[in-house]
């Protein structure tokens, strides 16, 4: 009975000591060096090379290392009788909250303007807007959506989230489905986007999305680039329907030499780090994972591969 590790950019030094800390004694194999395939039981993957875990065939459980499946789920070799466990954990969620509090408050509190002002040594005084007047929109009220708007109505900002289901949030007014869509969109200055990248949500952060928000609304994408149509926000920030954007993802990463997002003076580029997964937390959730398969109890936090999260 062995948990194979499967991962090409998380570090095995920090996961293998956090794993056994949350199991002590389990057997933990690396991947490419899996051994026997018949002993492994359970996989912590993220991205898995395509046709890996098709190889397994005593797999009973594959945890992914973070929130985001879709990659996984586009895998065609991924064996579908086999349930894939999103990571839903305490400090990612922090981490995400933080990264999108930075955003808000930077766009709020106009720091851009105070960079530039510093920049040419011109002291730039001007009014400040209390959070009252900014009114912030959230796609997504899953787990990071929920907590980054609770986090943005306890520092006074009027929020409102979408889902695809029908929510109840204290505090946020809660909109869902597509027709719900646009009474968030027509009161959101700031737009959030915090969905799972599904064939339902590829491609939404588009034109006629932009079209709906307040003349000089201001994005941040920290879900997945496949969200976004580039050349569709380039040109909204154009003609100033949008007046910014921060942006932690992209179709393509790392972001390639060259792409004008790099030099936009109206864009904030961060490399995908709104929230990485801290083994020390994420490990005891997939430990508790294998704790309930072998006790005979229901996973949590199993991804629904027709929703496709
Ligand atoms: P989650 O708990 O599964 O929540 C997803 C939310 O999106 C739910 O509220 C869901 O609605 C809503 N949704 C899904 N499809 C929809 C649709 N077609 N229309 C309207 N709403 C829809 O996911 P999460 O844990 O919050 O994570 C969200 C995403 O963040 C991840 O999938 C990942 O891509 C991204 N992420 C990025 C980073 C980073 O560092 N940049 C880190 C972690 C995660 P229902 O509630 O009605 O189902
Ligand atoms: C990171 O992008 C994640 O999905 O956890």
């Amino acid at each position: 009975m062995a948990l194979l590790f499967i991962s090409k950019i998380d570090d095995p030094g920090e996961w293998l000591p956090a794993l056994r800390a949350a199991r002590p004694g389990l057997d933990i194999r690396v991947w490419p060096n899996a051994g026997a395939v018949e002993e492994i039981r359970w996989a912590a993957a993220w991205n898995p090379p395509a046709g890996v875990l098709a190889r397994l065939p005593n797999l009973e459980a594959v945890f992914s290392l973070g929130a985001g499946v879709d990659t996984m789920i586009a895998d065609p070799g991924f064996p579908r009788h086999v349930p894939l466990v999103r990571l839903v954990d305490r400090l990612l969620t922090q981490g995400m909250t933080e990264y999108v509090l930075l955003q808000v408050l930077d766009r709020h509190r106009d720091g851009a303007l105070f960079r530039a002002a510093q920049a040419e040594g011109v002291w730039r005084k001007q009014s400040v807007r209390p959070a009252s007047s900014c009114r912030v929109g959230i796609l997504g009220l899953g787990v990071l959506g929920r907590a980054a708007g609770s986090a943005l109505m306890g520092l006074g900002f009027p929020v409102a989230g979408w889902s695809r289901g029908p929510k109840d949030v204290p505090g946020i007014t809660c909109h869902h489905g597509p027709e719900g869509l646009t009474a968030l969109l027509s009161r959101s200055d700031i737009l959030v986007c915090l969905l799972p990248l599904t064939a339902e949500t590829r491609g939404i952060l588009a034109r006629p999305l932009f079209d709906r928000l307040p003349r000089g609304a201001f994005l941040i994408n920290a879900a997945r680039g496949g969200h976004l149509v580039e050349a569709d926000l380039l040109a909204a920030l154009e003609d100033g329907r949008l007046a910014g954007a921060a942006l932690d993802v992209f179709p393509k990463e790392p972001l390639a030499a060259g792409h004008p997002f790099w030099t936009h003076p109206r864009i904030i580029v961060t490399p995908h780090v709104a929230s990485l997964t801290q083994p020390a937390s994420a490990a005891p959730r997939i430990a508790e994972g294998i704790d309930r398969l072998e006790r005979g109890l229901p996973l949590l936090d199993v991804v629904d591969r027709d929703r496709g999260y």
